[in-house]
């Protein structure tokens, strides 16, 4: 191909202009197989029988090991109602010269467990920018720790295309997200409700370690973070049936309700306005009541998912909180650590509290690529 070329450059210096139609030619295959080499490499596993390792075919596994394939386009999809989804947003919010991936050991923890905790649920990473992965240094450990798990993936996903075919295909077009305060969080509480229509399963906040595991409780769930308010850092909904228009219900209030300037607007808020008004104010009764109460929409209480509320994130951090910690969480299926006031509290790694002692049994390779602090 390279000698193609170089003759065609010479041509070309020749004064020979009828030339430049072929060399676009070449020049647009090139670029095409750079821009699907994710789909490439998936192909040379499959064709590759005879073991013998064409140039092409190392170059795609390079350039697949490197790039985030697009959810939507890659061969492996979301197993409807058997994924477990995080969504990673910061590219909204802080200048990431390479879109290189940049999660902190808590971020990569909440994967872990997710995955080590649940392996027969496929467990899927969406960045919503352009990403790649680390090659090097702290992260690449923090990332080859994660992916040592086969049900773990990541993926890359483009905001337009995949609120396509669902009820914000039109209102995402508009631009008013970009628009917003909070854009990494409102679009964060955005994509997980289209996640959640279009393939059901479990949506979890990355401030969370999963203690148990989630695979058996049955779809249709969200849990209270008290008497008053739900929570949105863990939906599960079923990809059909009721757990689809529940999915839909929400997604449109999204849109009638949207407000770029609130915070918990379109998040914790949307989704205790929802469940009210479709099974009533009474927040306490349902979880009283359980599947019964609400259209077989199951509403926790605190401890299954919020066991602390956000002022009191320390006693996850804070060795003199351990012995009640670890007795309030025992029954709990994860703890939400609310990074938004905790992130600022790390621990020393080997610390005598709840969190270090939670990571360490659920997100055991994470913990140890952590570092000092975690
Ligand atoms: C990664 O994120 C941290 C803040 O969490 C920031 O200080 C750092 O510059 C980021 N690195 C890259 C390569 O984006
Ligand atoms: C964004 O906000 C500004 C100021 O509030 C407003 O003038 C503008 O129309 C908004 N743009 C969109 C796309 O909503
Ligand atoms: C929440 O409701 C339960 C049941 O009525 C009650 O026992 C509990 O004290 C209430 N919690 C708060 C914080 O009000
Ligand atoms: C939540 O329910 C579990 C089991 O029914 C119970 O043990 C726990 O005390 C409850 N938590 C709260 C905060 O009411």
């Amino acid at each position: 191909m390279f000698v193609t070329q170089k003759k065609l450059l010479m041509d070309f210096q020749n004064q020979r202009p009828r030339l430049i139609l072929p060399i676009l030619v070449v020049s647009v295959v090139v670029l095409l197989i750079i821009y699907t080499t994710q789909d490439m490499s998936t192909l040379f596993y499959r064709n590759c029988e005879t073991k013998e390792r064409s140039t092409a075919y190392n170059v795609g596994i390079l350039l697949n090991k490197f790039f985030v394939e697009d959810v939507l386009l890659s061969s492996s999809r979301p197993p409807p109602g058997r994924t477990i989804f995080f969504h990673e947003t910061t590219c909204y919010h802080q200048v990431s010269q390479f879109n290189v991936m940049n999660l902190t050991a808590r971020q990569a923890c909440a994967i872990e467990s997710a995955g080590l905790n649940n392996p027969n649920f496929q467990v899927f990473v969406l960045f919503s920018c352009p990403t790649y992965r680390p090659l090097s240094g702290g992260q690449k450990l923090l990332i080859d720790a994660i992916e040592i798990y086969k049900n773990v993936r990541f993926r890359h996903l483009n905001i337009r295309n995949y609120a396509s075919d669902t009820p914000v295909e039109d209102w995402i077009k508009k631009g008013d997200l970009l628009n917003s305060s909070f854009p990494m969080q409102h679009t964060a509480d955005l994509l997980r409700l289209i996640s959640l229509y279009r393939f059901g399963g479990i949506y979890l906040d990355m401030d969370v370690v999963v203690l148990r595991s989630l695979e058996n409780e049955p779809l249709n769930y969200v849990g209270a973070h008290d008497n008053i308010t739900l929570g949105n850092a863990v939906i599960g909904l079923e990809p059909t049936g009721k757990g689809h228009e529940i999915a839909e219900l929400f997604l449109r209030d999204y849109e009638k309700n949207y407000n770029g300037k609130e915070y918990v607007q379109n998040g914790p808020a949307l989704v205790t306005r929802v469940v009210k008004k479709l099974c009533g104010d009474n927040i306490v009764k349902l979880i009283e009541e359980g599947r019964t109460s609400c259209q077989g929409l199951k509403v926790f209480n605190s401890t299954a998912f919020y066991p602390f509320g956000w002022p009191q994130w320390m006693h996850f951090t804070e060795p003199k909180y351990l012995k009640e910690t670890m007795t309030i969480t025992k029954d709990s299926y994860l703890i939400h650590l609310w990074n938004k006031a905790s992130y600022r509290g790390l621990i020393r790694v080997g610390s005598n509290t709840a969190l270090g002692i939670y990571a360490k049994r659920h997100c055991p390779r994470v913990y140890a690529a952590a570092g000092d602090y975690f």
